[in-house]
C-alpha cells in the first residue's frame, strides 16, 4: 500500500499518495524519461522553461568547472563574482534597454516582488513617497510570494493566505479603460503596473491588439512605471529574447526566471531600466537594502551564460515561429471540427481551451498515456514545448490531442 512521502509537493494535495507521483529520471531534447523507462514529449518544456532542451552537457560542465573554482560566494555590499558580472552584461546588451542594471534572485516570485520593491523605492528615492499601489491584471499569476499572491489575478491562488501586501489591487486583463479609471481614482500613487506580455500560467492568453501600447501611454501619462512580468516570455519563447521587442512596447522594468538557464540552476532576477536606475543611482550614499543569499550565485550565473551560448548559436529564436505554424496550425484543426472551444497561443506558446462537459484533466491523462506531457489549468490544456522540439515530435503532440480529445 502506497503512503504520503515526506516529500510535500509544491501545487499538489498534501495527501496525494507517493504512488501517484511520476518519477523523472532523465531527459534528452524534447523528451524526458520516467523510472519505468518510458519516454514522453515534453510538450511544456516542463514548467515553462527548458528552452534548449534536457541532457546538455555543455551546461552540466559549466556548471561543473565553475563548481571547483568556487561554487558560492555571496555578492552582498563589496564582493562580486566573474560569472554574474558576465551575465549581467549579456543580459542588458540582449534586452530592450539602454544602459539597465540587472538584479539577480533565484525565481520568479522573488523577481516579481523584487520588482514591486524597486517600484516602491525609487519614486521614494526621487521624492514620491505617496507612490505605493501596485496594480496587476486579472488572470496574471505572479509567483507565490506575498507580494506576488497580493497581486495575483487568479482568486483561487490566494484562497487561505491572507491577510495580503496593502496598496496592491488587480484590474480587467483586457480593458485599458479599467485601469484608466484606478489611475483617476488614485492620482498620484501609483507606482506600477505589473503585467504579463503574454498571460501564461492561467491559460496562455495573448494581450489584445493594442492593450499593451494603451497601458504603455496609461504608465506615462500618471507617471507610473510600467513591469513586464517576462518570467515565461523572456528568453526567446515568442521567437524575440524578450515580449517586450516582440510586441514593440517598453517596460520600465523587465523581470524574467525560467529560461535564462532553461532550469539547468533555478536563477531569476530584474532588467532595472533607465528611468528606475537613475532613481536609485541618484544618492551616492543610498544602500539598497534588498537582496538573497544567493543572488548572483556563481553556478546559477555559469548555467545561464552556457545556456545563452547554446540559444545563440543554435539560433533557437529562429525555431520559433516554425513551432507556431506547426504546433498551432495543428490545435487550429481541433477548432475548426468544433472539438475544442478555441485555441489561443503565440509563438511558443499555445492552449486549447475545452468545449462544454470536456474536463481538461482527463485530455491532459489522455495525453500523458499517449506519451506526451501537457498541462491543465482550469478549462484549458496549455503547450510550451522546448524551443528544440522537432517537426515530427510536433506531429506527435498535434496527434496525441487528436487520440486524447473526445
Ligand atoms: C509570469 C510569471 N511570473 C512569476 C512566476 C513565478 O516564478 P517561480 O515559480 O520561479 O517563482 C511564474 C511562474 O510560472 C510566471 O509564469
Amino acid at each position: 500500500m502506497s503512503s504520503v512521502a515526506p516529500f510535500l509537493h509544491p501545487f499538489a494535495p498534501p495527501a496525494r499518495t507517493r504512488d501517484r507521483f511520476l518519477t523523472i529520471v532523465s531527459g534528452d531534447g524534447a523528451t524526458v524519461t520516467d523510472d519505468t523507462g518510458r519516454t514522453y514529449i515534453d510538450a511544456m518544456a516542463s514548467l515553462w522553461y527548458a528552452n534548449v532542451g534536457y541532457g546538455r552537457a555543455e551546461i552540466a560542465d559549466a556548471i561543473a568547472a565553475q563548481a571547483r573554482r568556487i561554487a558560492g560566494f555571496h555578492t552582498f555590499t563589496s564582493f562580486t563574482n566573474e560569472p554574474a558580472e558576465a551575465l549581467a552584461a549579456r543580459i542588458a546588451d540582449l534586452s530592450p534597454f539602454e544602459e539597465p542594471r540587472v538584479f539577480f534572485c533565484q525565481s520568479g516570485s522573488e523577481a516579481v516582488d523584487t520588482a514591486m520593491k524597486l517600484a516602491r523605492v525609487a519614486h521614494g528615492r526621487a521624492g514620491r513617497s505617496n507612490r505605493t499601489i501596485i496594480v496587476a491584471r486579472g488572470r496574471g499569476y505572479h509567483g507565490v510570494n506575498y507580494g506576488g499572491t497580493s497581486i495575483s489575478g487568479l482568486p483561487v491562488n490566494r484562497e487561505g493566505f491572507g491577510p495580503f501586501v496593502g496598496s496592491t489591487m488587480t484590474v480587467d486583463p483586457e480593458d485599458p479603460a479599467k485601469l484608466a479609471a484606478v489611475f483617476d481614482a488614485f492620482p498620484g500613487e501609483v507606482a506600477a503596473v505589473v503585467v504579463e506580455p503574454v498571460q501564461g500560467a492561467s491559460g496562455v492568453w495573448p494581450p489584445p491588439p493594442g492593450y499593451l501600447e494603451a497601458v504603455r501611454v496609461l504608465c506615462d501619462e500618471h507617471g507610473a512605471y510600467l513591469v513586464f512580468d517576462e518570467v515565461i516570455t523572456g528568453f526567446g519563447r515568442l521567437g524575440r529574447w524578450f515580449g517586450a521587442q516582440h510586441f514593440g512596447v517598453r517596460p520600465d522594468m523587465i523581470t524574467f526566471a525560467k529560461a535564462v538557464t532553461s532550469g539547468y540552476v533555478p536563477l531569476g532576477g530584474v532588467i532595472v531600466g533607465p528611468e528606475v536606475r537613475a532613481a536609485l543611482e541618484a544618492d551616492e550614499e543610498f544602500v539598497l537594502r534588498h537582496g538573497f543569499t544567493y543572488s548572483g550565485h556563481p553556478l546559477a550565473a555559469a548555467a545561464g551564460l552556457a545556456n545563452l551560448d547554446i540559444m545563440e548559436r543554435e539560433g533557437l529564436l529562429d525555431r520559433v515561429p516554425q513551432i507556431a505554424r506547426r504546433l498551432g496550425g495543428g490545435l487550429r484543426g481541433f477548432e475548426d471540427d468544433g472539438r475544442v472551444a478555441g485555441v489561443r497561443g503565440v509563438g511558443g506558446m499555445w492552449a486549447i481551451a475545452m468545449a462544454d462537459g470536456v474536463d481538461e484533466g482527463d485530455v491532459a491523462a489522455a495525453m500523458l498515456d499517449r506519451g506526451v506531457i501537457a498541462r491543465p489549468v482550469p478549462g484549458t490544456v496549455t503547450f510550451c514545448p522546448p524551443l528544440v522540439i522537432d517537426d515530427d515530435q510536433i506531429d506527435a503532440v498535434v496527434d496525441a490531442v487528436d487520440g486524447a480529445l473526445p
